[in-house]
């Protein structure tokens, strides 16, 4: 059924477009019951003057009482123009019939089928209206004279017809004119009604487009202050949202405030491990260098030693990432990118000489801006990730090339790729392959976040590609960051990745 069928229109279109209807309902319903009641009066009053026509008829024609009839045309003194008058004998003979001409006042004959027309006027003294053929419609009353003949008399319409033309045209304009009025009219004041829905509708727009997952979130103004009034149906709607945002602002503020509180502990947390852990570190080194340590022991302090280092790589990742969390502006000095990816290319070299590396650079030496500690940071472990997840043998290319606005740094390498499962959420805290290699190597799986985190401090974006036998990394950097890393357009060469967080992302080419 066309009922059920959803109504595509705005609400605007449909409002105004129900109350246009209205009106011409309106004006069409006032329109006929004035054309009716006036066409009644009119014919009413057209009756009353045929009622004295046909008495003056019946008068001239029966004057004086029995004497012969007189000779027609039979005309009686007072008659308007355009009077039909027709005395007709019971036995089928015409005496007369004739019409009054307008403005003569000479009568002119009528014709056998309007003669014909005369005679099916029933002669019951009631007005009737008949079709005279060539001469429109009249009202006739015929009435019997007292020898028996059936005088008939009309009155043209053609007035009452005019009057009732005119006043349906001077209707007609008026509902045309009013229902171009209320057209202009009623699309002003629904717009103006309907604007603070707009208003509504904006606010809860913006809403969905703040970053809510992560971060101190400031919610935008009220709606409330559009349509205050809580009486009309926008301004529940108004008092609604408001309400639900209210109820939103504390969610996040109080989520913000827990990040936070987590945060500063990790920090606090890594801050005060060190300390002991560079004891620990102190005491098993001091230990391993005494002389006849019986050989369990000395396996014992070599775990140690290597256990607390492991630790402190652990520690001071956390420290990082908490510090990066934080949203500490990272230290801005140039930093030359073709010499810091030669250098850790050069380590890598010596930490995996099974694997063959090569490395391509530009001619000139490319620079950006930022922290040289942590962006060493990232390209050694995009190139320990190419060095420990991968078999000997395998190839891994690093490669600088300067873009309009940044560099672009991507590492690649042909080894057996990461699994599918795991590629999404590379770059998620304490995500890595459950291949007891990685295990078997020290992994704990914050690499590539702090690589991820360590870009997007530096107003750059990270993506991953990887199937079997090619994994690349692409780091994008600008020249240099904005003071605020968040929002920046980064440089040419990588595609803008979509989502929330637009500083990671991992592809399958
Ligand atoms: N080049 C690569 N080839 C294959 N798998 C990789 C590669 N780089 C990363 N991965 C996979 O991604 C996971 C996450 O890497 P990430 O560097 O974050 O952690 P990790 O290397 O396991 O540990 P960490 O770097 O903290 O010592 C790895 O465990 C590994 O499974
Ligand atoms: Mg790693």
């Amino acid at each position: 059924m066309s009922s059920n069928r959803p109504d595509r229109r705005s609400l605007r279109t449909r409002l105004v477009a129900g109350q246009l209807g209205l009106v011409a309902l309106v004006c069409a319903v006032v329109a006929v019951a004035t054309l009716l009641a006036l066409r009644a009066f009119l014919v009413g009053q057209l009756d009353t003057q045929l009622a004295e026509a046909s008495h003056r008829g019946i008068v001239f024609v029966q004057h004086p009482g029995d004497g012969p009839l007189p000779p027609p045309p039979i005309n009686a003194p007072g008659q308007r123009d355009g009077t039909v008058t027709g005395l007709l004998g019971s036995d089928g003979s015409v005496y007369d019939a004739t019409r009054l001409t307008r403005g003569t006042g000479r009568a002119h004959v009528l014709d056998g089928a309007q003669i014909a027309a005369l005679r099916d006027v029933p002669a019951t003294g009631v007005p009737v209206t008949v079709d005279l053929p060539g001469l429109g419609s009249y009202r006739m009353l015929a009435s019997t004279t007292v020898r028996g003949n059936v005088l008939v008399t009309g009155l043209p319409m053609s007035d009452t017809q005019d009057i009732l033309l005119t006043v349906g045209l001077i209707m007609g304009g008026v509902m045309v004119s009013a229902m171009a009025i209320a057209a202009v009219a009623g699309t002003a004041l629904v717009r103006r009604t309907l604007r603070p829905l707009h208003e509504v509708a904006d606010t809860a727009r913006r809403v969905t487009e703040l970053p809510l997952h992560r971060g101190e979130v400031v919610l935008p103004a009220r709606v409330g202050t559009a349509e205050p009034d809580p009486r009309t149906e926008v301004g529940q709607v108004a008092a609604a949202l408001d309400r639900l945002l209210g109820h939103v602002g504390t969610a996040l503020a109080a989520r913000h405030a827990s990040e936070t509180r987590v945060r500063q502990f990790v920090a606090d947390a890594s801050h005060e491990l060190r300390t002991p852990l560079a004891a620990i570190q102190g005491y098993a080194e001091l230990a391993g260098r005494a002389e006849r340590v019986p050989p369990d022991v000395a396996h014992a302090i070599g775990r140690i030693t290597s256990e607390s280092r492991r630790m402190g790589t652990l520690v001071a990742d956390l420290l990082l990432l908490a510090r990066l969390d934080a949203g500490r502006p990272v230290e801005r000095a140039p930093v030359d990118v073709t010499r810091l990816v030669a250098d850790a290319v050069g380590d890598a070299r010596v930490a995996g000489p099974e694997h063959r590396w090569r490395l391509e650079l530009p001619a000139e030496p490319v620079r950006v801006l930022g922290d040289q500690a942590q962006l060493h940071q990232v390209v050694a472990n995009l190139l320990a990730n190419a060095r420990t997840h991968t078999p000997a043998g395998t190839a891994v290319t690093t490669r600088v090339s300067a873009v309009d606005g940044g560099i672009v740094l991507a590492v690649n390498d042909d080894g057996p790729g990461i699994p599918a499962h795991l590629l999404p959420e590379v770059f998620e805290r304490f995500a890595r392959g459950d291949g007891s290699r990685s295990r078997a190597a020290g992994s704990t799986g914050l690499g590539l976040a702090i690589v991820a985190a360590v870009v997007q401090a530096h107003g750059g974006v990270v993506t991953a590609a990887s199937v079997p036998g090619r994994t690349t990394f692409t780091v994008a950097l600008p020249h240099s960051q904005p003071a605020h890393s968040g929002g920046t357009t980064p440089p040419q060469g990588v595609p803008r990745p979509s989502g929330h967080d637009s500083h990671r992302t991992a592809s399958r080419p």
